[in-house]
């Protein structure tokens, strides 16, 4: 085999069958509960002028400080490829104006300039939903129970919930220059990058991983004792939303989340089986001030996304195997002839709804009882010289030992309710 001259870029990744399947499965699966949920698929494009997400998600967030892929397109327009979703789900929302409350959800991929490592890459995939035009808390709960049920679905069931609020513009901004002033008390302490920055964005040091950081933020002030009444009070009315239909939530004073566009909950889903620099599964929140930063209206929105490869790697460490979809190969045509019946018998079969391979190149009938048994089909479809003389078929059902009754041969004519017939013993 020759080396390829080209690799998929460091960072990216092929997804090829059968690991497809397992994407395909839990595509179908969240789709399912979306709709079952209300929401209805949204596409959108891959990238947006460049001032949706320094707007969006923050100027000041790791993310657009260091991860965005940016650049100039032919026309001269700064524009960069989505780091996330949410920002542009709004930002198409504020442009069409939908009926509220708006019900989203999505698939895309995610570009993020990060060190390559395993669960963290440079293109990731996203499931996510995002609702527009209600602050109701009863949104927050819906929104983070189809995550749970999404999750359950797939067998995942080692994952903690962390849930936090940020509060509104006029709660929070007190509680950062609380903590502004308390990080510039023990500035010395903070990790070498956050030294540098921590009076422009305070709370960004509590997103810090480093353990100096954790060591400062976990003794300073928390968010959740500056909350306004209405805050506080939403977010009461969240949890015991959750609780009342048996969620179990963790809360998390420091979780802040990376992107500035969070308000009110915000929350995380980390996995138990995975190391702490990857173990988040998802997370999301609201986001009340976005439509506005984006030059819409006042509108308050609230979403969530989840990495693809993440919820595989979870599904694999947990030891869950079972498939998500049934895809199995129902028939395998061999035609020993001119191989023009098997065209014909192929497409009449598929358009009956069996889900059919055949073989090609015109081999022998040994090569080709070898690719129908490797396919994994129930029946082998047979057209040799005497099944085409008595315009009949062959039917050999490739999981019994005994050659004898595993065949039958069946008129052409009657071939489709043949086959049924066979499949559904
Ligand atoms: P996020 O936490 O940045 O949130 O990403 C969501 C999920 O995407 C993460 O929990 C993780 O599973 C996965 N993910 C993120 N980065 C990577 C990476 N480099 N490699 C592999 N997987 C990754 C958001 O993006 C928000 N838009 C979520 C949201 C929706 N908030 C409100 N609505």
């Amino acid at each position: 085999m020759s080396d390829a001259t080209f690799q998929a870029p460091v960072g990216t990744h092929d997804v090829l069958g059968p690991e497809s399947q397992l994407w395909e499965g839990v595509i179908a699966t969240f789709a399912q509960l979306a709709y079952r949920y209300g929401f209805s698929m949204v596409v959108s494009p891959l990238f947006e002028d460049v001032g949706v997400f320094h707007r969006g998600i923050g100027e000041a967030s790791d993310v657009a400080r260091k991860e965005m892929y940016v650049f100039e397109d032919r026309g001269g327009r700064r524009l960069a490829l989505r780091p996330e979703g949410t920002a542009s789900l709004v930002r198409a929302f504020v442009q069409h104006h939908p009926v509220t409350p708006w019900r989203a959800w999505y698939l895309t991929p995610a570009f993020r300039y990060e060190r390559p490592q395993a669960g963290r890459y440079r293109q990731h995939h996203q499931l996510g939903v995002e609702v527009l035009g209600s602050d109701d808390p009863a949104i927050d709960v819906e929104v983070i129970a189809l995550a749970v049920r999404f999750f359950r679905a797939l067998g995942i069931t080692k994952f903690r919930l962390l849930i936090n609020s940020m509060g509104h513009d006029a709660c929070r901004g007190a509680y950062v220059e609380v903590l502004r002033r308390y990080l510039g008390e023990h500035e010395g302490e903070l990790c070498d990058e956050h030294q540098k920055i921590w009076s422009s964005n305070p709370l960004r040091v509590l997103d810090c991983k480093k353990p100096s950081c954790v060591a400062v933020t976990t003794r300073g002030p928390q968010l959740p004792d500056y909350l306004c009444d209405d805050c506080r009070t939403h977010f009461a009315s969240v949890v015991r939303g959750l609780d009342a239909i048996g969620i179990a939530s963790v809360l998390s004073p420091r979780l802040v989340r990376g992107f500035d566009y969070y308000t009110r909950t915000t929350f995380e889903f980390v996995s138990d089986v995975l190391d702490s620099a990857q173990n988040a599964l998802g997370g999301g929140g609201r986001y009340d001030k976005l439509a506005e930063e984006l030059g819409g209206d006042p509108t308050s929105g609230i979403g969530f996304g989840v990495g693809v490869e993440r919820l595989l790697l979870v599904r694999a460490a947990e030891g869950v195997s079972a498939p998500l979809l049934k895809r199995t190969i129902d028939l395998f045509v061999i035609d020993t002839t001119t191989q023009d019946a098997a065209t014909t018998l192929v497409d009449e079969l598929r358009g009956a709804g069996f889900a059919v391979l055949r073989a090609y190149d015109q081999r022998s009938m040994k090569s080709q009882m070898k690719v129908a048994d490797r396919s994994g089909a129930r029946l082998a479809l047979l057209i040799g010289p005497q099944e085409l003389d008595s315009n009949e078929v062959t039917i050999r059902d490739l999981r019994s030992q005994d050659f004898e009754q595993a065949q039958t041969r069946v008129p052409r004519s009657a071939i489709v309710s043949a086959v049924a017939q066979q499949l559904s013993k």
